[in-house]
């Protein structure tokens, strides 16, 4: 049996999709001595042994190209009270790092100071999916602190509380 793919509108998927709530993160790098960084939500973990993560990044965000031509980047998580990171590096063909004065990790990455966590990957494989780049990163440092997570539900941004002080199990 031949399956008709139905012709779904990208605004119609956007909509749909954005009911799928998410953290938000910056992805940093830096690449010939520029430091680069975008806000993404479509951070996914994919593999716990060995450590592996996905990004989707437009086609022609700059700091796709960058990440691929540096081999490595940074995943910054952001905390409750960085929705003001979240738009700045959100910004098209601004110098994103301007005023906030750069950090890098032991892995001479620019970060994010005061993210939730960070997680320092190379670049294991990069794969073109439709109008996206999907570049997997080997997770090889992290490092997390304790705060509410910077939420992104509906195209708004929100604060992600944990509901209780114990720590939940959870397995997948
Ligand atoms: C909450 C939020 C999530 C985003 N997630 C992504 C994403 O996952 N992938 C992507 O390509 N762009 C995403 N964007 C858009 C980029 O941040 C934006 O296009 C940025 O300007 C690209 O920067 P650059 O082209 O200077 O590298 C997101 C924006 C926001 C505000």
């Amino acid at each position: 049996m031949t399956m008709t793919p139905l012709a779904v509108d990208a605004s119609a998927m956007r909509r749909t999709m954005g009911r799928f709530a998410t953290g938000v993160a910056v992805v940093t790098t830096e690449s010939d001595g520029v430091p680069h960084g975008m806000t993404i939500n479509s951070l996914t973990s994919v593999s716990l042994e060995p450590a592996l993560l996905l990004v989707c990044f437009n086609r022609g965000a700059r700091s796709a190209d960058a990440v691929v031509a540096a081999g490595r980047f940074a995943v910054n998580i952001l905390s409750s009270r960085q929705q003001t990171i979240a738009l700045r590096f959100a910004q098209r063909g601004e110098d994103h790092f301007a005023g906030l004065g750069l950090e890098y990790d032991g892995h001479r990455v620019p970060v994010v100071p005061h993210a939730l966590a960070h997680l320092d990957c190379d670049v294991e494989r990069v794969v073109e999916a439709g109008d996206h780049t999907v570049v997997f990163g080997a997770v090889r440092d992290l490092c997390s602190r304790e705060g509410g997570a910077l939420g992104f539900f509906r195209g708004n941004f929100s604060s992600i509380v944990p509901h209780g002080s114990e720590p939940e199990h959870w397995f997948f």
